[in-house]
């Protein structure tokens, strides 16, 4: 059985994703907006879900999310309570006393977590207690604000420390090319830093791709944060499909990032949806049918990823697709054939294009669509992501270069003595895109396999992956 798995919302976008989510997640699982139960429209609806790795359920069948929400400023967690009332629990949420946000300061951020560490961990392990085999975390947040970055940083480094034997994964959004606030590439490299050495997968989302998508998707509309949320709510309510509908794969948070993380240096995955069908997003757009195989086609096309992708010929390391709707297995066998003649895949790694047959929920109705239609996700560690991790690290040496606005963060006391934290972290930074870089060479597993300390973690990997391939993945 899947088990428990702990969300946690920081700042305003780690707070406003989230409650497009959940109420995704809810809808899926017929919750209402107030925790009860919603009757489907057939009475005679088969549930085939499990609602217990995302939410508790008491006496009287009400569900509440696994959620905390933590802000610096009271308005977007006020604003869940009142869009979603007896949804989340009140315990759940955390505002600082001062109610200010952390304004864009990382430094603020990570210094108001690391005075309500206590709290916030007494927070946690009374979450905890309702929990029987409690799995991992899942932290969303922007990495370009104060407090989704900084406060999510602190709490990243404590979650690794205290739950180290726990799986730690983010949702993490990245700012556009034009930042709108100057200091967000400090706090994007700083964030990073803790992306890199305390998170087991992060997945990326770009506020640019997130725009020109929306742009697409909701023609017509005026287009604002909530419409980029519908797209990440959607995105992540696939991934967490194989949790949520259980089968017999991939029903793990573990087994998903051993599927798609091969080395600890390579876990910043990029995904990409299609089609954003009004189950998914608030539209009246109407789609054409379409098979399995159009639309794992369709997932690799740059226009539907998540992250802008500039960097036209990735090369992969590792795929996982979710297909959710009326599924063909030869369909699957096709498009499969066909993305491993497309898709360059690194020459160490399996090529491997792993495809979840996802369920769709019973409370999902398209009326748009006259017939069958599939929705799809894959998630893919590439080289995909080096573009945008060059973008945060060049538009950071800018303006560290002539050391520009350092005093919204020396002000704060914490990074005051010299600037080491920021050489730091553009040093991790720069470490990740050169490890995707060398991923791409043949060698690169020998390399790592001489390293005696990564050694054992890795044939574990790639042994689990052969397990798969031989076994029960779709091939
Ligand atoms: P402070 O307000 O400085 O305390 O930090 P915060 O974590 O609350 O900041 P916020 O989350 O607003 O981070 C700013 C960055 O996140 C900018 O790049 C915004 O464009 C982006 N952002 C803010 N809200 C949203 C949202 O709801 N969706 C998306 N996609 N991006 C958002
Ligand atoms: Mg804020």
């Amino acid at each position: 059985m899947t088990g428990e798995i702990l969300t946690l919302h920081v700042g305003q976008c780690g707070n406003q994703v989230g409650q497009q989510y959940w109420s995704q997640i809810a809808k899926e699982h017929g919750i209402g907006k107030d925790g009860q139960s919603v009757e489907p429209d057939d009475p005679n609806t088969f549930r085939e879900d499990d609602t217990n790795p995302f939410f508790r359920r008491n006496a009287q069948d009400r569900y509440t999310p696994r959620a905390l929400m933590f802000d610096l400023e009271p308005k977007v967690i006020n604003d869940a309570f009142n869009n979603y009332p007896g949804f989340f629990d009140p315990r759940n949420s955390w505002v600082s006393e001062e109610k200010y946000g952390a304004g864009n300061s990382w430094a603020k951020g990570y210094q108001e977590g690391q005075k309500s560490e206590e709290h916030f961990l007494n927070m946690i392990d009374k979450e905890l207690d309702s929990t029987e085999n409690f799995e991992g975390f899942q932290l969303f947040h922007s990495v370009a604000g104060g407090t989704g970055s900084g406060l999510g940083s602190n709490l990243l480094e404590t979650l690794a420390d205290r739950y180290s034997k726990n799986i730690l994964t983010t949702y993490s959004v990245f700012p556009t090319d034009q930042s709108e606030v100057v200091v967000q590439p400090y706090n994007t490299v700083l964030t990073l830093r803790r992306l890199a050495e305390e998170s087991d997968a992060s997945v990326i989302f770009d506020n640019n791709a997130l725009l020109s998508l929306s742009s697409r998707v909701f023609r017509g509309q005026q287009i604002d944060f909530s419409n980029s949320n519908q797209l990440i709510a959607a995105t992540l309510s696939s991934v967490t499909n194989s949790l949520r509908f259980p089968s017999y794969m991939y029903t793990s948070l573990q087994s998903l990032v051993s599927t798609l993380v091969p080395s600890p240096d390579l876990h910043f995955l990029t995904p990409s949806f299609t089609p954003f069908t009004s189950d998914y997003v608030a539209h009246e757009k109407e789609y054409r049918q379409n098979t399995a195989y159009d639309v794992l086609l369709d997932l690799i096309d740059g226009n539907n990823s998540l992250v802008s992708n500039k960097n036209n010929k990735p090369v992969y390391f590792n795929t996982f697709s979710t297909l959710i709707g009326t599924l063909d297995r030869s369909d699957i066998t096709r498009a499969i054939s066909k993305l491993q003649t497309r898709l360059h895949f690194a020459p160490w790694s399996s090529s491997v294009i792993h495809v979840n047959c996802g369920r769709r929920s019973p409370y999902l109705t398209n009326k748009n669509i006259g017939g069958d239609y599939v929705n799809g996700m894959m998630l893919s560690n590439s080289t995909g992501v080096i573009p945008l991790l060059e973008n945060a690290c060049h538009s950071f040496d800018k303006i560290f270069a002539k050391r520009a606005f350092l005093n919204t963060f020396t002000q704060s006391g914490m990074l005051s003595d010299d600037d080491s934290e920021f050489i730091d972290s553009r040093a991790v930074a720069q470490n990740i895109i050169d490890q995707y870089v060398t991923a791409e060479e043949t060698d690169y597993l020998d390399d790592i396999l001489l390293d005696d300390e990564n050694m054992t973690g890795v044939l574990e990997d790639v042994g689990g992956q052969q397990v798969d391939h031989e076994g029960d993945n779709i091939i």
